[in-house]
């Protein structure tokens, strides 16, 4: 097989076959293929598209490139989340106690943020002492012990993504429908779970700006999963202002907190009791979504859901009593409104970068964070606002640069017509 034919078939509009597609994955992993070669496919793929075979196979070959996790040890039905990246998202905060205070085993490895987006781990290290790095054997035991544990990857799991990912960013493919599909749904299959729900954001702090866009991707991921005998359901979420109200790091795990002893924000709330609902029905836990639903509201009223995100923190030698003080930065400063009217949009994205600029997210994978900083949203998208009035404390280490006011001015767009406030789930396909 030559590499420049699937290029031309490709480019000409015409589907590869299941062969040529794990010929592609297989060579170019193994570093058989140039990169020239495999940037014309991708760019081919970009603006000829993939059909749900071609998904479905491209899935497979990436998943068959390195090790898998073999979660079999774990009785029971075992569940996983995806979230495809956003802003003031401590979803597995919430979520995972939620769910494994119901009894349901949640084995997750996360990641770390890149950019305006934060990743869970650095969420959770943000927690004096707290250790991400688990064996599989400890990572597996955990799950066993308590129900859940959050890791980060150690085994070469999809190693073809790495590259194709890399190539991927340099090269102008990476917002391609079939290509963002594969490379997360390989991942999640590989991390070995029996139920899967994935959080597809859409807005403007989102990797999917565009509803439409964000529609497609997780049809085509929800049927990728169940071509593997998956249950999987893909939640399409709003991401035109963060999640909750506090953004950074150890602010997220501050919030996750009072979310789980059913302080709010309803945001939040709203987003982690309906996938746990979903979680709980899929994994026979609950007979229907609505009991899901009641259960998790118990959960999180009775404080199991809280006393099981306190076992979790202490099984991952986190120091409980580091939980007990607030944010200690040297400047807590406000920032007021520049008008009076209703908040229409908060953009994610500028907040996201305004966390980052702090020093709360990385530039570089190379960049340390301080867990401290952040900023918190004092109001939200609806609300009304007088000129002049606190709309966001920032939580700063050292000297808050005017730049950082200047993302912060222009991520408030603040009308003068009422704003209704929208849910925050804007879909659910399963
Ligand atoms: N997240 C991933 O893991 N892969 C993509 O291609 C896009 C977002």
């Amino acid at each position: 097989m030559r590499m420049v034919d699937l290029i031309e078939k490709k480019r000409d509009g015409e589907p590869l076959n299941n062969e040529e597609i794990r010929f592609f994955v297989k060579e170019y992993t193994e570093g058989n293929i140039p990169d020239y070669q495999v940037s014309a496919l991708l760019m081919a793929i970009y603006f000829q598209n993939m059909n749900e075979d071609e998904a479905a196979a491209l899935t497979d070959a990436m998943l068959k490139s390195g090790d898998t996790i073999d979660l079999s040890a774990i009785e029971g039905v075992k569940v996983d989340k995806h979230s495809t990246g956003g802003v003031g998202d401590k979803t597995t905060l919430v979520l995972g106690p939620l769910v494994a205070a119901a009894g349901v085993k949640l084995a997750k490895l996360s990641g770390r943020g890149l950019g305006h987006t934060g990743g869970t781990l650095d969420k959770l290290e943000s927690i004096d002492g707290f250790n991400i790095d688990l064996s599989e054997k400890a990572f597996i035991s955990q799950v066993k012990k308590i129900n859940m544990a959050v890791a980060g990857q150690t085994k070469n799991l999809v190693p073809a993504d790495k590259k194709l990912y890399a190539l991927r960013d340099v090269t102008g493919t990476v917002p391609s429908i079939p290509l963002i599909a594969s490379s997360i749904m390989s991942k999640k299959l590989a991390s070995g779970a029996d139920v899967i729900c994935l959080d597809v954001k859409t807005g403007d702090g989102a990797f999917m700006k565009k509803w439409d866009d964000a529609k497609q991707l997780s049809k085509i991921m929800v049927d990728i999963g169940e071509a593997f005998d998956k249950k999987i359901t893909a939640f399409i979420t709003r991401m035109d202002q963060p999640l909750g109200h506090m953004v950074g790091n150890r602010l997220e795990v501050y919030e996750a907190i009072r979310c789980l002893s059913k302080k709010g924000p309803d945001d939040l709330e709203t987003l982690c009791k309906t996938i746990a609902a979903h979680m709980f029905k899929d994994a026979g836990r609950t007979q229907s979504i609505d009991a899901g639903m009641k259960l998790a509201e118990e959960l999180l009223i009775s404080g199991k859901a809280l006393a099981k995100f306190y076992e979790f923190v202490e099984a991952q030698d986190g120091k409980l009593e580091d939980l007990d003080t607030f944010i200690q930065t040297e400047h807590v400063i406000e920032y007021n409104a520049k008008k009076t009217g209703s908040i229409k949009r908060i953009k994610a994205r500028n907040i996201g970068v305004v966390s980052m600029k702090l020093g709360g997210g990385r530039q570089t994978k190379e960049d340390t964070i301080d867990p401290m900083v952040g900023i918190e949203l004092l109001k939200k998208v609806g609300d009304s606002v007088k000129a002049g009035e606190p709309v966001a404390k920032i939580y700063a280490n050292g000297d808050v640069s005017d730049d950082i006011y200047d993302d912060l001015d222009d991520a408030y767009i603040i009308t003068d017509e009422t704003v209704e406030k929208k849910d925050i789930i804007i879909d659910i396909i399963r």
